[in-house]
């Protein structure tokens, strides 16, 4: 796995009702590439050449969502968590089309280790691919988000927000604490920077009795270094005789960003596998 930084290769995708233009380079598959646009089947991530070739797919097609298990649902929002092994085509093109909004990230072409998670808004056409997150099914590490994308016309509505709640939703279930994999892109640790913010102050507001670290890991299910970064970058920790010391009085005052798409826990049906 080695960063491969080469010239974008493809102006734009037509998916659903977006033409949206790629921001990096993605080693699609030889006959995708240097196109002007690349015309997606935003239910079956089917890649073409040209609109007429997605149309007649779409005329054909029967199937108006992801493959998979539906494991949320709740008002226009629902996710589907799609096996990797069993759905390997859909789960490669994720993969393809995520590259296209990251410079970085190493791109997996063995999706059989995998769970990818995604999210749809729901009308009367069907369910439109919004975004996703994938998951190793066992990660040494412990890590609950391998990579994460919304589509560029969704983002900042909190989407992204929408998707980590999820995912430490899924570590809560499975009793683990969880982070991200590492390194996270700038706009990643943006996320997640807003997403652990808004957690922790919205506990420690509501705390009626002195928090440890300790105490809120349990709680949020995050690992111990992140919520010790983040009440860092807020300035409300310091560190005192050996402690970690929380500034109670300081997270009266502090302001939390755009709320969003509030991820709903009761909606979600799903155990971890046994
Ligand atoms: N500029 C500044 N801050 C931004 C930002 C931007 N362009 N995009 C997101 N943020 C920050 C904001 O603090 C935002 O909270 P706010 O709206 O309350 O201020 C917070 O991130 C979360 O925004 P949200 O709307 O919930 O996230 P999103 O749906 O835009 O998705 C990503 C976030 C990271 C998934 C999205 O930017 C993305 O897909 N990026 C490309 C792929 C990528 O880099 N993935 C991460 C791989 S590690
Ligand atoms: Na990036």
């Amino acid at each position: 796995s080695e960063v491969v930084t080469r010239v974008k290769n493809l102006h734009s995708i037509s998916i659903g009702r977006w033409e949206i233009e790629t921001w990096y380079y993605s080693p699609l598959p030889p006959e995708y590439c240097n196109l002007r646009t690349l015309y997606i089947c935003e239910f079956t991530l089917k890649f073409f050449r040209t609109k007429d070739g997605l149309l007649r797919h779409l005329a054909r097609n029967t199937r108006w969502h992801p493959p998979g298990q539906e494991i949320y649902r709740k008002e226009n929002l629902a996710v589907f968590e799609v096996d990797g092994a069993r759905n390997r085509f859909y789960c490669q093109n994720i993969c393809y089309i995520s590259k296209l909004f990251l410079d970085h990230k190493t791109l997996y072409y063995d999706v059989d280790p995998f769970l990818f998670y995604v999210l749809c808004e729901i009308d009367s056409f069907g369910y439109h691919f919004v975004g996703y997150f994938s998951k190793e099914k066992a990660s040494e590490e412990n890590y609950n988000v391998a990579c994460i994308l919304t589509l560029p016309p969704y983002q900042r509505k909190g989407y992204g927000k929408f998707l980590i709640a999820l995912s430490y939703e899924l570590s809560r279930r499975e009793g683990i604490r969880g982070s991200p994999e590492k390194p996270l892109s700038d706009l990643g640790l943006l996320g997640y920077r807003s997403y652990w913010s808004q957690v922790l102050i919205d506990l420690l507001m509501q705390a009626k009795t002195p928090l440890s670290i300790e105490d809120i890991a349990n709680l949020t299910m995050m690992k111990t270094e992140d919520i010790i970064g983040t009440l860092r970058a807020l300035d409300l920790v310091h560190y005192h005789e050996g402690q970690h010391i929380i500034d109670l009085r300081r997270v009266q005052h502090m302001r939390l960003g755009n709320r969003g798409m509030p991820f709903d826990p009761q909606y979600l049906r799903w155990t971890p596998p046994t």
